[in-house]
Order: C-alpha cells, then structure tokens, then sequence
C-alpha cells in the first residue's frame, strides 16, 4: 500500500490538521438525517440508535424518520408502553438501548421540567448516557466542545498517532480521549467531530484505508495503518442450538411472551428443550446472532403440547403488530409461507 510519509506531527501542527479535516469534510461529508437538525432529542436518538447499529441499518425502512414521528419529544416515549417501544425498535436489536432511552425521556421530563438539559454533565448524567453519547450530543446538537471517540474515531486516532497498544484496555482509552480532546477544534466542535467520525467511515476505514485519498494523511505516523488498532481478544463466540416448536389452530399461531432478559416483552416462538422435540418433524432451520453467540434456530411442527405461562395464541394476520425477535419473525413467516 502507498502511503505518503508524515510531514506534520499533528499535535505540534493542531491548526493545520482541523484545517484539513473541516475542508475535507465541507466538500465531501455525507448528508444524514440528524446532521440537519440541531434538536438534541433528535441528535440523542440517532446516536443511541447508531452505538451498536450500522448508519445504513438506522436509515433503511425509515427506522429513525419513523421513530422520530412516533416519538418527537421526551414526552411521548415517557409515557410509551413496553408493547409500543418494543415494535418501534424492532429490528434494531439491543433493545436495552430502546429502555433505557424511555428512562432518558422520564428523567427529562420529571428531573428537567421536559426541557432537555443543556449542560454536558446534565446530559452524561441521564440514564443509558455515557461519556461519547453525551460529547455526541454536546458537540453536535449544542455545538460546544467535547471530544468523542467512537470504534470510527479510535481507529483514526490509533493510527494517526501510531499507537501499538490494545486500545480495549483502560489506559489506551485514557490515551485516546486525551488525543482526541487535543485535537479537538473547540471553536467549530460539531464541524470537527462529524469529520473525524466520517474520515473512520469513508477513508481510515477498518482494514487496509485508503491513505492515497485520506486529506490528512501527511499528519499521520503510522507506517502501518492497515495493522491498527489492536485490541485484546474479547471471550470466544460459543455456537448454541435453539428449539422451537411451531403451533396452529385455525388462523392462529401459539407466541411466548418473553418475561425477562434483554429481549423481555417480544413474543417468541415457544421455546423447547431437546428432548422434548427430539420426536417432531423438523419444518425450518436458521442461523443468528446475539452478542457472543451463533444461534441455529430450529422450528419443530409442535406434537401434543400444553401451553406454557405466557403463553398466548395470536391470529395471523395480526402479527405485524407485535414485536418480535427479528430472526423469528423470518422463521415463521417461513414457515407459514411453506404450510
Ligand atoms: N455513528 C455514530 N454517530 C454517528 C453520526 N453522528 N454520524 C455518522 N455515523 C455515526
């Protein structure tokens, strides 16, 4: 890979480096939906939304227009239901993020008379907010100067400074919020971060970046950009198997409220041990995941079964309306579509 020299150490040349990066992204940043609006409710949401879902995720099917529609203030996902919130997030997975965004919405409606708080530390403070989502918002909503560092911004950050450590370890992240807060252009914060997260996204892109179209590539030290960052192996990912049986009367399918655990409130396939299915034709098969593991999801024609607690039978037609784990809501449309 070509790769120009360093010319500039960006710490010593801070000016030149945000002078390059603003005109960079001035020409060539992306235009999204909450780069349009200074609304922090609205800027809370898209970040809450983006920290573990891709940006093409977030915009495909309108989920954040959609959202936003439902919900346009604090006020109205204060008061929102388990059933409503569930269905709104659905597809968006980690749906502890959707929970505690309406626990966000409570606090600024109880502790903050429903104005959104227009401190950085008011805003670290609500639930579900921590130190990059509350930068996020100060910088992009507010405008005012808070450094950020995301994955995007770590990776540039790692490699415009050449840095070897494991940046999943705790002094590596003190590192690189210290970088990123001397960096930072405290006069135009918003311009600043959008285009240092959007340089991770476009150009300092994970795996070999395009350094040859990088605007600040002769800041940058690393020889080797495509080896960084490193980071210290997380746990293993363990496959599982999953078994869940496929009910029907009439127009009607037998769904399991899920009582606890990071999905509780959506309604599943009911769930089975393998013995209990080890006698039942097989009707579908499909692969997930969810955080550390692979799931195969297998679908059992169900035998002679008793309907568990929270256990429910809903007509077909009204499925849609429930929110449900995305990988089942495909197993049994599936199955449905091959009855
Ligand atoms: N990922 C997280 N926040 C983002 C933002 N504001 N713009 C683009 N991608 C993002």
């Amino acid at each position: 890979m070509l790769k120009p020299r360093l010319e500039t150490d960006p710490l010593d040349h801070p000016g030149d480096f945000r002078r390059a990066l603003r005109e960079w992204f001035r020409r060539e940043g992306r235009d999204y939906p909450w780069r349009r609006t200074r609304e922090p409710w609205a800027i809370l949401v898209s970040e809450v939304m983006l920290q573990q879902t891709q940006v093409a995720t977030v915009l495909k099917r309108g989920f954040y227009r959609r959202f936003l529609e439902a919900f346009p203030s604090p006020a109205e996902l204060a008061c929102c239901d388990d059933d409503t919130l569930l269905k709104a997030w659905e597809g968006l997975g980690y749906y502890r993020r959707a929970r505690q965004l309406r626990e966000a919405a409570r606090v600024i409606e109880e502790d903050h008379g429903g104005r959104f708080p227009a401190t950085l530390e008011a805003i670290h403070a609500l639930p579900g907010v921590g130190r990059y989502t509350a930068g996020a918002v100060w910088s992009f909503a507010f405008d005012r100067p808070a450094p950020i560092v995301d994955g995007n911004i770590t990776r540039v950050l790692a490699r415009l400074m050449d840095f070897t450590g494991e940046v999943n370890r705790p002094a590596a992240q003190r590192q690189l919020w210290d970088w990123a807060g001397a960096l930072l252009d405290r006069r135009r914060p918003r311009l600043h971060n959008s285009a240092l997260m959007e340089l991770g996204q476009t150009r300092c892109r994970p795996g070999v970046p395009d350094c040859l179209a990088c605007p600040v590539a002769r800041f940058c030290r690393s020889g080797e950009p495509q080896s960084l960052p490193r980071k210290a192996a997380g746990p293993a990912t363990t496959a599982i198997d999953e078994h869940v049986v496929f009910a029907r009367r009439g127009g009607r399918v037998l769904l399991h409220k899920l009582p606890e655990g990071r999905r509780s409130g959506m309604w599943r396939l009911p769930v089975r041990q393998p013995a209990e299915v080890a006698a039942l034709e097989l009707l579908h098969r499909r692969k997930y995941g969810i955080t550390r593991y692979r799931v195969t999801l297998h679908v059992h024609r169900a035998g002679r079964f008793k309907a568990g607690a929270d256990e429910r039978w809903h007509p077909i037609d009204e499925l849609d309306k429930l929110a449900m784990p995305p990988a089942d809501r495909a197993a049994l449309m599936a199955v449905l579509g091959g009855e």
